[in-house]
Formats: C-alpha cells, sequence, structure tokens
C-alpha cells in the first residue's frame, strides 16, 4: 500500500519537475525504434572526443571469423554513429587508445595481467583499461570469440551509457547456459498471441530473400547475450521437420550464427504419424524411434549446430506420449535419445492440465511432473512457466520449482502480454520477473527461483535455461510499441544475470532508448517501475487470475461461464458469489498450497498470513471480511474496488508524466507512446468499470462512498464482442 502511495507521488513530482531537467538530447523526429536500444546517436563534443581517444585502432585476432567480424562490425558502426569516425583496423597495438579485442590464444600477454579467465568461462568477458607494449589501450578479452562478441556490445554498452572510459574495469559471465527466445510463429507467418505484426521470418521467401532485418534481430539478441531461438510456435505443424522448411532453418541459422544464436524447431510429438507413414508415435515403438533418430541426422546434416526440439505434448490438444500410455518420460527421452549422438537438447515443456482432470488446474502439472523427478535424461530440460497457471498479471511462483531437484528445470517467461493489455498497455515487466526470480522456494536453504534455474543450487554442469515467449514482429519498431522493447531487453538481461535489478536494468534500458539526461531517465523509469502493478490492479487484483475474454483474452469478462471445459471459464478462478470471492486452494479446498514447501504451505495456507496480492489466488473470503493483511481496516469488497481504481489512477499518472516529457524525446516515439497511454487509460477503465459491476451485481454491496459508479450497465459490457481481437495465430 504504502509503496504504491509512494510511486504515485514519485511519478507525478518527477512528472512535474521535468521542464526543469529536460536537457538531455531529444532524438531525431523521424525516430520510429527501429534502432532498438542499439541506437548509437551523435555523442555530445567532449564525449565524443573522449571516445576517439580509446578507440583509435581497432586491433583484435587475425583469423577469418564471421563472429569476430561481427563483433567487429558492431564496434565500427557504433563508433562511427556515436563519435563521427570508425577506428582503423590495426594488426598490431602500436599507439595509445587502441581498443584490443583478445583472447588467450590471439594474445599470450593476456595471461600476465591478471585478468580472471577461468572465471569468465566459454560466453564471459571482461573489459579493462590498461597498459599493453607501452601504450595504454582498452582491452576487450574473453576465452572465445564468443565472449569477444558479447564483450564488444558491453564496451558499446558502456559508451551509451556514459562510462569513463579511461578507467573500465568490468566482466561478466553469464548464470545460465541457454538464454532463449521462443517464437510462436506460425508457418503461415501469423503469430500466436503477436501483436507486433507478423513474423519476422518470411517464409515464403525462404531460404531466400532479405537478410537485413534478421542481422538487425541477431545483433540485438547478441548485445543481451541471448544464445537460443526457437523458431516455430509450440503449437506446430508437423510440416516443420519436412525437407523444404528445414532448408528455410538452415538459411536462418546462417544468418543467426556469426552472432552466436543457436536456432531450435518446435517438433510435434505425432510427426512420425503425419509425415513419417508410420501408423504410430508410440514413443516406445523401434520404428518411431528409428524414424526420431533418422530425422535428427537429417537435421544435422543441414545444420551442424543444431540446438534441438521444443515440445509442446499433451496439452491443450496437442499430440503426446499420453495418447499411447506412455508417460512424459518415455517421450522426452526417446527424442533425447535421437538428438543426443549430436548434443542436442529436448525442452519438454510442463504446462499441462487435462479436461478428464476434475483437480484445481493449477495442480496438475505437479502432480504429472513430480514422479518423474530424476527420470529425465541428461539432454532434457523441463520447461516451466513462472506461475502455475499461465502468464497472468500475477502469480505466485510454479510448485515445480524446488520439488523436482534431479531434474534440469528451465524457467519460461512470456514476454508478449498476452494477459497484459497486449502492445497498447505499457507494462514493464522486469518486476514480474524480478519477483519469480527472486521467490524463495524454500525447499532447501537459498533454493530461489533463480538459483533452482541457474544451476547454483543443485550443483553445475547441467543444462540451465530461462526462455521467453517473443514479442517480435514485423512492426517498423519491433514489439508493437516503444516500450514493450523494454520487455525483450530485461528478459535477455535477467537470462544473463537472474540476479540484476529490475530498476536498473529499466534505467540503463530508457538511458540507451531515449538517452541519458538524468531527469528523463528518472521519469522513465519510475513510470516503468510502477506499470506492472497497474496492469494487476485494473484487471486482476488481490490474487485474481484469467478474468480475460475468451481465447482472444482482450478485455475483462469474469461473467463468462459456459465453455466447454470448466478451467477455460474465468468463473472457474474467481468464484465469486453473493457471499464471497477467491479460490480456496487451502487444506478446505483444492489443497494446491501442499505442493509448496511447508513455509509457504502454512503462510499461504492461511488467509490471516496470506499477502493482499495473493488472498484471491489461495482463498475464498466473504464480501464483508477486513483482512488484517490489508492494514487498512476496509472489507474485500471495499478493497477490490479500492485496488481497481487504483489501477486506473495509476494510469492517469503515468499519461501525465508521459505528456511532461515531451520537450526531451523526440516527438514521434513521443506521440506513439502517448496515443498508446490514451489507449491504455481507456481500457483500464473499461476494465475497472466492466468488473466492478459483474461482482457488484453477484454481491448487492454498495459502492464505498466516494467511489465513481461504472460509465455502463453490466449487460453493455458483457454484450461487447471482439471477433477480431489481435493476436489469435493461425
Ligand atoms: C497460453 C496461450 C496459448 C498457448 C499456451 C502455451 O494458454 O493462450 O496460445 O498455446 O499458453 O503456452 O502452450
Amino acid at each position: 500500500m504504502e509503496t504504491r502511495q509512494k510511486w504515485f507521488k514519485a511519478v507525478l513530482g518527477l512528472a512535474l519537475a521535468l521542464p526543469l531537467l529536460a536537457s538531455g538530447q531529444p532524438g531525431q523526429p523521424g525516430e520510429d525504434g527501429y534502432d532498438l536500444w542499439l541506437r548509437y546517436r551523435a555523442l555530445p563534443a567532449a564525449a565524443r572526443a573522449e571516445l576517439l581517444a580509446h578507440s583509435r585502432s581497432l586491433v583484435g585476432p587475425t583469423q577469418d571469423s564471421p563472429m569476430l567480424e561481427a563483433a567487429a562490425g558492431e564496434i565500427e558502426r557504433g563508433v562511427a554513429q556515436m563519435g563521427g569516425r570508425a577506428p582503423a583496423r590495426a594488426q598490431a597495438i602500436s599507439s595509445d587508445g587502441a581498443l584490443v579485442l583478445a583472447t588467450p590464444a590471439s594474445l599470450p600477454a593476456l595471461a600476465s595481467l591478471g585478468l580472471p579467465l577461468a572465471a569468465l568461462g566459454p560466453e564471459g568477458y571482461a573489459l579493462r583499461s590498461t597498459r599493453l607494449d607501452g601504450h595504454a589501450i582498452t582491452l576487450i578479452a574473453a576465452n572465445t570469440e564468443r565472449g569477444l562478441l558479447y564483450g564488444s556490445f558491453a564496451w558499446l554498452r558502456a559508451v551509451q551509457l556514459g562510462a569513463d572510459l579511461a578507467h573500465l574495469d568490468e566482466q561478466s559471465a553469464p548464470k545460465v547456459r541457454w538464454r532463449m527466445l521462443d517464437h510462436w510463429d506460425n508457418l503461415d507467418r501469423t503469430v500466436e498471441r503477436g501483436y507486433a505484426g507478423l513474423s519476422i521470418w518470411d517464409w515464403a521467401a525462404l531460404p531466400g530473400g532479405p537478410r537485413e532485418r534478421y542481422v538487425d534481430y541477431a545483433r540485438a539478441n547478441a548485445s543481451l547475450g541471448i544464445n537460443a531461438a526457437v523458431l516455430n510456435n509450440v503449437n506446430t505443424r508437423a510440416e516443420m521437420l519436412t525437407a523444404p522448411w528445414l532448408f528455410k532453418v538452415a538459411a536462418l541459422a546462417d544468418v543467426l550464427r556469426p552472432y552466436g544464436i543457436r536456432v531450435f524447431v518446435s517438433a510435434r510429438f505425432s510427426a512420425p504419424l503425419e509425415i513419417g507413414g508410420l501408423p504410430t508415435a508410440d514413443p516406445l515403438d523401434p520404428r518411431v524411434r528409428a524414424w526420431w533418430r533418422a530425422k535428427a541426422d537429417e537435421i544435422y546434416r543441414l545444420i551442424p549446430d543444431f540446438g534441438g526440439f521444443l515440445v509442446k505434448a499433451n496439452s491443450e490438444g496437442e499430440p503426446g506420449p499420453r495418447d499411447y500410455g506412455r508417460s512424459h518420460m518415455d517421450g522426452a527421452n526417446m527424442l533425447a535419445d535421437a538428438l543426443a549422438p549430436h548434443r542436442g537438447l529436448v525442452i519438454w515443456r510442463a504446462f499441462v492440465y487435462s479436461e478428464k482432470d476434475a483437480d484445481d488446474r493449477a495442480k496438475q502439472a505437479y502432480t504429472e511432473f513430480v514422479p518423474g523427478d530424476g527420470k529425465f535424461a541428461a539432454n532434457v530440460v523441463v520447461q516451466v512457466k513462472n506461475g502455475p497457471i499461465d502468464f497472468q498479471p500475477r502469480e505466485p511462483f510454479h510448485p515445480l520449482f524446488g520439488a523436482m531437484p534431479h531434474t534440469n528445470l528451465g524457467l519460461e517467461f512470456e514476454i508478449t502480454k498476452e494477459y497484459l493489455g497486449f502492445s497498447t498497455h505499457l507494462a514493464y515487466l522486469g518486476p514480474l520477473f524480478e519477483e519469480v526470480l527472486r521467490a524463495d522456494t524454500h525447499q532447501a536453504p537459498g533454493a530461489t527461483v533463480a538459483r533452482i534455474v541457474d544451476g547454483a543450487q543443485y550443483g553445475d554442469g547441467r543444462p540451465t535455461l530461462i526462455a521467453g515467449v517473443a514479442n517480435i514482429g514485423t512492426d517498423r519498431n519491433w514489439c508493437g510499441s516503444q516500450f514493450d522493447q523494454a520487455n525483450w531487453y530485461v528478459f535477455g538481461r535477467l537470462a544473463w544475470d537472474p540476479e540484476l535489478s529490475a530498476e536498473a536494468v529499466a534505467r540503463e534500458w530508457a538511458a540507451r532508448t531515449f538517452g541519458h539526461a538524468p531527469g528523463v531517465v528518472d521519469a522513465i523509469a519510475q513510470i516503468m517501475m510502477g506499470s506492472r502493478e497497474a496492469v494487476v490492479d485494473y484487471m486482476t487484483p488481490l490474487g485474481l487470475a484469467h478474468l480475460m475474454g475468451t481465447s482472444h483474452h482482450y478485455g475483462p469478462a469474469p461473467w463468462v461461464a459456459e465453455l466447454a471445459r470448466p478451467e477455460w471459464n474465468p468463473v472457474y478462478y474467481h468464484r465469486a458469489d453473493a457471499d464471497g470471492i477467491g479460490f480456496d486452494r487451502g487444506a478446505s479446498g483444492s489443497g494446491a498450497v501442499a505442493q509448496y514447501a511447508p513455509y509457504w504451505a502454512r503462510r499461504w495456507g492461511d488467509a490471516a498470513t496470506t499477502p493482499p496480492e495473493l488472498l484471491l489466488w489461495f482463498h475464498h473470503v466473504g464480501w464483508d471480511e477486513r483482512p488484517a493483511a490489508f492494514g487498512d481496516g476496509r472489507t474485500v469488497w471495499e478493497e477490490l474496488v479500492h485496488r481497481y481504481d487504483a489501477g486506473v489512477a495509476a494510469v492517469v499518472a503515468m499519461r501525465r508524466a508521459w505528456d511532461a516529457l515531451a520537450p526531451a524525446i523526440d516527438p514521434r516515439r513521443h506521440a506513439e507512446v502517448a496515443s498508446f497511454l490514451a489507449v491504455q487509460e481507456r481500457e483500464a477503465r473499461w476494465w475497472r468499470d466492466a468488473c466492478v459491476a459483474y461482482f457488484q451485481s453477484l454481491n448487492h454491496r454498495a459502492l464505498p462512498a466516494g467511489v465513481v459508479a461504472p460509465a455502463a450497465t453490466l449487460e453493455q459490457y458483457r454484450a461487447m464482442k471482439f471477433s477480431f481481437a489481435a493476436g489469435r495465430g493461425g
């Protein structure tokens, strides 16, 4: 509560102070966001001189390497654009101001400079201002070319952020092995839950067609350290595994490879039946096993560094091993056998729930997977969504984290905002990601989600993975909105280092994207940091979930009750009636709390010790109860309405803060964001009004004093239909 009020004050205070502070460098009038955070605008004179003094020449390992070429090319581009002239390439250090890309193999002297090379591993880098051969130089050092690629981007980031280039001393290595984007892109180029145009993969033109956008996509990913991409939707067609499509995949792999990105594809479990001419896809059938082995061999002949398969099996109607009475382990391990000779990985999703299972949907993945702990092959990663339902604005962390210590568990976030207002609502997901990563599962001392996922908790050497469902499409600004670029950004940064702070990343992104005048960065970071909680409040406050419109998930529809599968209906989740609201997941209800460690089972099992943010997720409470956790003496009904109002008010504050930034932001991007904030305010009111009207129709309570009545009647909200809502895919 208090934090909330502080945020309001801060965001408004900054907005009012801004005209005084806006001395930053506004961008160009026509800026459209295409450059993302790799926006190398000309620096002011002093900074330019400093940059040029530290990049007089570019000295690199001399071998012919596409990855080193990518690294050097980026440095040249960045320095030329920010400093006005590219560094001259040189074979050796012959003057002060050289920028030197070096590995122990290319520069044996590295060993004597005291760099922590062992700690950098195969992907880390160090930036160091030092002296070598009698000259003051900047070293970008790593054990591998890939480390040099990431180091080059890190050096450019330091330049953009105004670091002191004469005293650089920075090093970093990723904590997670696989930092992956999952594209839910269909073969007809639509994108499931995509709000940024069509698929960036021009499937029809591939393996031909223009390459520039793929290269820019790869540059952006490499700048964050993202090193893997699944190219197609988890709800996939078997055709993806046929030769003509594999040629297209191979062409993309060729473009992405110099930027360190390995390609994966989603594989349809029934492919042996559909494209293999077999009568079954039973994972224990020798013909099926042979078919997948041959398929893997075929793929690796085309793409020697192919990453592997992502599989959605026996989930939401997709085929899987259970169609043959086999387990998830049988299915995953069969594919793992086929890929193992090529060192490929199987990513097996734990997003399962069944219409035949009457148990609480939030419990089903745990029930199905925990008995398999320790039984998945070494090259299988079980990929778990951050929460037990489905990427809601807020969920508790998934109970599988910490419950399968003998299994490689990967974490899946959704970067595309399927449930947080698509691309027209400003919602920075950093706080959501951070909340999940920092959550302490209490399954063992120190067992946060981050430490379970990055391998620190249960030992090194495992394939570790953080995946994010991409929000990237053909829109000129890539993500549908300027601020959704920040979600791609923060995903990548946290996948590299899950301990980073969402706020620090927001500031970094804002500085790189909009310029680093201090007042501007403060104001933008303030807007961003409160934005996710605003969405929670105006959509699903107090632990509510899944109140969105049927199938497209656009807008409020808490009244929907008639869909065939119970757990597709919002009423399944909120369980509101005349007396109360919320899903009892305690001992008297579904018992889902028991899937968590005793620490949480105790706290969340009792409404009195459940934080307000998760109250209705775990408890059914009376409308007139006054939970102590609210701290303000309000009843449940009063608090619910209050939260809806607070959500709307937060959007109003965000709009004002953004308007005040007009003098400091280039007009085109400013106007685009402003127009979306207007949409967001309208839709936040719609959410608030429709939900308040609906819950009031059940509880017949008066609105709390001073609260404004909904603008329309419940019937009017219920009558709204959206046949062409965005993002449903093909
Ligand atoms: C959500 C989403 C689907 C998607 C599914 C998944 O339910 O709405 O479009 O296919 O998640 O993650 O598999």
